[in-house]
């Protein structure tokens, strides 16, 4: 990778840290630098970090707002991915270009060059990194399967972890990696697809297949052919040469059975088949073929009532369901509000192509809503402020929903807890904290997760809306 040489250019441009900081804060650069697929990050010459990039915020799995303005001594120390030798190069103002590696094997390109001014100052230096697996996967699989569906496999990159999800992911992973079959289950719209997905990145690996099966928009008389295929001539109206199926599609990768719980009853016999031997039979052949598939499969209904009410099957529930996981309503996590709504904002800034940003007012009303719709519903109320607004939404740009004050009730503010499994809740439990304990801790999670997040009490006030010793009160618990 060659870089422009380090004096005239932009060294000479950049006079001052303070010119170098409103250079950077000029929202049309960042914009740019949010597309690139690689980190990018700018030190100034007082070893300050100035700006990063999201693919270094997804690299790091950092927050870009608790370092901005901070050393770069702290994201080195925060990030495996960033060696001593980088801190050291910052201090002789040299240039660096070595790889890191994680002991879970990922490894980093790491070059950062200083650039000085006319009269040989530093004044900046760039840090350009480059994920090497990253790499080597997308040069590899660009024909394959998963591409050819458009799945754009930067699920896990894109996903907000909050504790719960990446509690989920665990359990999840670990379960498939067993052999087990892992069923999420939970409201509209918690992000159940999106943790299919994940889980099948990080399972099976972006090349591999993931074929992601609507049940729901399946017809009864559809369903066998589309989910075994069929052999040429099997019935009228098939293809000369034949199909394959769903299930065939999969195979080396992840069948995703999403919205399980519509599968008509007629046809659940027939998955129940393939669950308990593993092989398909094609309509209209003779022989069977093996295949070798990971499952998902994900529903927002309550399956146990549906198999009580006798409409959905009892064995294929429990063969469905060897590792259920329920993914909690947003109102439940609303710790990872703040970190969705940047996401959000930055995709829905990109897309309009003019950033913009939430007033602390707008984001305080996010805060309290109680987001029937879950995350899909937050999505689309910052799609509509980015229509609404000019550079700051305020709350008054929000839809009427939201302004009419349907906020979360008192007594639905769960208290943050690790994530259960299914039939494990602890919901009433005799001896759990009582109401006024449970809305304590909550609050003390908030503000330290409002100061992790901002990096200092004032900040973290200021977002939610209480004065600092309210603040500092309050986390004394
Ligand atoms: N943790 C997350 N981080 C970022 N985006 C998320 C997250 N969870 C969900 N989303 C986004 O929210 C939207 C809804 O998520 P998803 O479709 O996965 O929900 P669902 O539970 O499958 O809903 P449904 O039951 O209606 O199918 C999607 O656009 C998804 O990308
Ligand atoms: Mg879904």
């Amino acid at each position: 990778m060659r870089f422009a040489p380090p004096t005239g250019g932009i060294g000479a441009l950049l006079t001052s840290p303070r010119e170098l900081a409103a250079w950077l804060a000029d929202g049309r650069f960042a914009m740019i630098a949010d597309l690139l697929p690689d980190p990018l990050l700018v030190v100034d010459g007082q070893g300050i970090l100035r700006f990063m990039n999201s693919a270094a915020e997804a690299l790091h799995e950092v927050h870009r707002r608790a370092h901005l303005g901070r050393p770069f001594g702290e994201l080195v120390e925060e990030s495996p991915l960033l060696g001593e030798a980088a801190l050291e190069a910052l201090r002789r103002g040299s240039r660096l270009q070595r790889v890191d590696r994680t002991v879970d094997g990922r490894e980093v390109l790491t070059l950062m060059r200083p650039v000085r001014d006319a009269d040989g100052d530093l004044v900046l230096f760039v840090v350009v990194q480059r994920d090497l697996e990253a790499i080597r996967r997308t040069a590899a699989g660009a024909s394959s399967l998963d591409e050819a569906r458009g799945t754009d496999g930067e699920c896990l990159h894109r996903m907000v972890a909050g504790s719960h999800n990446r509690r989920i992911l665990e359990m999840g992973l670990r379960a498939l990696r067993l052999g087990s079959r892992v069923l999420l289950t939970g409201e509209s719209g918690v992000g159940k697809t999106l943790i299919a997905r994940c889980l099948h990145e990080r399972s099976a690996g972006r090349r591999a297949p993931f074929v992601h099966v609507n049940c729901a928009s399946i017809p009864e008389s559809l369903f066998e052919s589309e989910m075994f295929g069929y052999e040429r001539g099997a019935f009228t109206g098939a293809l000369q040469r034949g199909k394959r199926g769903l299930i065939e599609a999969a195979d080396g990768g992840t069948l995703f059975l999403d919205e399980v719980g519509e599968i008509p009853l007629a046809c659940q016999a027939k998955l129940l088949r393939f669950l308990e031997d593993r092989t398909v039979t094609r309509l209209g052949a003779t022989g069977m073929r093996r295949v070798r598939v990971q499952l998902v499969a994900a529903t927002n209904r309550d399956l146990g009532a549906m198999v009580e009410r006798g409409r959905f099957r009892r064995d294929l529930f429990y063969r469905l369901s060897t590792i259920s996981l329920r993914i909690p309503p947003l109102r439940a996590c609303r710790e990872m509000i703040p970190e969705l709504v940047d996401l959000f904002v930055r995709e829905a800034g990109i897309r309009r192509g003019q950033p913009f940003r939430l007033s602390d007012a707008c984001l305080r009303r996010l805060l309290e809503y109680r987001f029937p719709g879950n995350i899909r519903e937050l999505q689309n109320i910052v799609e509509h402020l980015a229509v609404m607004c000019d550079d700051v939404a305020e709350p008054w740009h929000l839809p009427e929903m939201l302004t009419e004050g349907d906020r979360v009730a008192e007594e639905e503010t769960a208290p943050i807890a690790p994530p259960e499994a299914d039939g494990q809740a602890s919901d009433g439990d005799a001896g759990s904290p009582g109401l006024r304990e449970q809305v304590r801790r909550f609050e003390r999670s908030l503000i330290a997760d409002a100061i992790r997040r901002y990096g200092s009490k004032r900040k973290a006030a200021a977002v939610l809306g209480v004065d600092v010793a309210t603040i500092v009160r309050k986390s004394r618990g």
